[in-house]
């Protein structure tokens, strides 16, 4: 007898639903991008219990007849393409005609929704239709997505908490809020740039570069603004927010020297390109997107970067943090944030004179050296013995990691500031790393088989606040002299010892 079978149609569509729903963001993210594409102006968006119990998207765009709204959350039916040919003049975000099947299939969903006569309320659980009722409505679609994952229990166990699950949907309100500026999410504010203003800051928005050149325009953060990693980066190809390594490079180019190699400029740019020069069909959730054309765009990036760094230069003279050497070597004690110097820690008559490689130079009684390693070192192991969990940071582009992690390691990862979550059976994605990690380190330090000190991944490089901020954390510690290994922390001379250097 043979033993391979036919999967059921129910059990295709929630598999398929793993590819694309990865979290209850992304049934944001489908919801939103479908209310977008149906023109709507005004899209509200409401969860509870970080989007597990409920998700519900509200528009004012086309709506749907009866017939499509049954329609609408069968696999593969979609209004948007007709053959793959328009894939290369896409005007939609969506094109595959599997978003609602795949998040009907693994929840409790409701389609309200009207084209302006009477509408229709269709209730679907765990993908099967229970009913189909005349419903009042105004134009325009109401989604209401409830008990996401209830009949797929080990992706559920996957997932992350609730808060964390909400703060996922608002980063994906804000990408879409950036992305589409016109339509109004939530009350979202009514330009761009005051989105800018909300989503980045002050300190950005004060600060940033106006770009516009011909395939793109958006605004550039300062060189001050730079940051350890690429969270501050967002990019639009044709308002579909897309992670497109290629293009980031091209901007990091762009800032030459007016940025330290280790650090990530923050940016917000859109970009309008030919559609038969994106594909945007190589990633489940269409995040990611390949370019045709790649060197011509990214030199044309380069380019235009530098040339809005170069017409604001005075910038460089006017930001205290800036320096377009590797490392910054001149920052005086008044420079340092105010909290700071207010906090009642042994550091007083510190003077912070710089970095030099990975060590920080300070001026007290003696010259000192403090080896960031070491206190990474001293303060990550404080943090392990007193269960805090270490600072993390948000991966912009999440790294996947072909590999299985068993249930123990993937606590102690998750313990350990990680943030991570099953892809497919033989797949791990991570989301955030604890602050201590070399972004590029992370495969290597996730499989080293304990966590024993010298499985410890070291950061490459710092910039002068990252060392002071060290160095704060390290004067918290109970033993901020010697690294868990007994090796001195810092060492340093006084002015006897210098002299003696000079006499030989
Ligand atoms: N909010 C909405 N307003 C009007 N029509 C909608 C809405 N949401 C979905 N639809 C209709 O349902 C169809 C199926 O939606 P679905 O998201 O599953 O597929 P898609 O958007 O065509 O492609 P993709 O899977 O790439 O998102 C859409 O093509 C559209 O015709
Ligand atoms: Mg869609």
């Amino acid at each position: 007898m043979s033993i391979i079978r036919t999967l059921s149609e129910h059990t295709i569509n929630q598999i398929a639903a793993g590819e694309v729903i990865e979290n209850p963001a992304s049934v944001v993210k489908e919801l939103g991008e479908n209310a977008i594409d149906a023109k709507a102006k005004n899209i509200q968006i409401e969860i509870t219990g970080g989007g597990f119990a409920k998700i519900v998207v509200s528009d004012d765009g086309v709506g749907m007849s009866k017939d499509d709204a049954i329609l609408s959350i069968e696999r593969y039916a979609t209004s948007k393409i007709r053959t793959a040919d328009d894939l290369f003049s896409l005007k939609t975000m969506g094109f595959r005609g599997e978003a609602l099947a795949s998040i009907a299939a693994i929840s409790k969903m409701t389609i309200t929704t009207s084209t302006g006569d009477i509408g229709v309320c269709v209730e679907i659980e765990g993908g099967r239709i229970l009913s189909v009722k005349p419903a009042p409505r105004r134009r325009g679609t109401t989604i209401e997505v409830r008990s996401l994952f209830y009949n797929v229990p080990a992706r559920k166990k996957f997932q992350k908490g609730e808060s964390q699950s909400a703060g996922e949907i608002l980063k994906v309100i804000n990408l879409l809020a950036l992305a589409y500026p016109h339509i109004n999410f939530n009350d979202s504010p009514s330009s761009l740039e005051e989105r800018i203003r909300k989503i980045l800051g002050e300190e950005f928005f004060s600060s940033m570069v106006k770009v516009d050149f011909e395939m793109a325009r958006g605004y550039i953060g300062a060189p001050s603004f730079s940051r350890p990693n690429r969270t501050g980066q967002y990019i639009f190809i044709n308002q579909r927010a897309v992670v497109c390594p290629p293009i980031s490079f091209a901007v990091k180019d762009g800032y030459g020297t007016y940025i330290d190699e280790m650090r990530h400029p923050a940016f917000v740019l859109h970009f309008s390109l030919p559609e038969d020069l994106i594909d945007a069909n190589v990633h489940p959730q269409k995040k990611e997107v390949r370019l045709a054309e790649e060197a011509k765009i990214k030199e044309a990036i380069r380019t235009a970067i530098n040339t809005g760094l170069q017409r604001k230069t005075n910038i460089s003279i006017q930001l205290p943090t800036f320096t377009p050497t590797s490392y910054p070597t001149s920052f005086s004690f008044k420079e340092e944030p105010p909290d700071f110097i207010e906090e009642k820690l042994p550091i007083d008559n510190t003077h912070f004179v710089g970095i030099y490689y990975r060590f920080l130079i300070i001026q007290k009684e003696k010259l000192m050296f403090v080896d960031l390693h070491l206190a990474q070192k001293r303060i990550f192991f404080e943090q392990m013995k007193q269960k805090e969990k270490p600072s993390t940071q948000r991966l912009l582009f999440p790294v996947s990691l072909p590999f299985i992690i068993d249930d123990e390691r993937l606590k102690e990862l998750m313990e350990m500031g990680f943030e991570l979550h099953q892809a497919t059976p033989h797949s791990f994605i991570v989301d955030a790393i604890p602050n201590f990690l070399d972004e590029n380190c992370i495969g290597d330090f996730i499989q080293k088989p304990d966590l024993r000190m010298s499985c410890f991944v070291y950061k490459k490089g710092f910039m002068l606040q990252e060392g002071v901020s060290l160095y704060k954390e390290l004067m918290k510690c109970k033993e901020p002299s010697i690294c868990p290994e007994g090796k001195p922390i810092m060492t340093g001379l006084n002015t006897d010892e210098i002299e003696k250097l000079f006499k030989n």
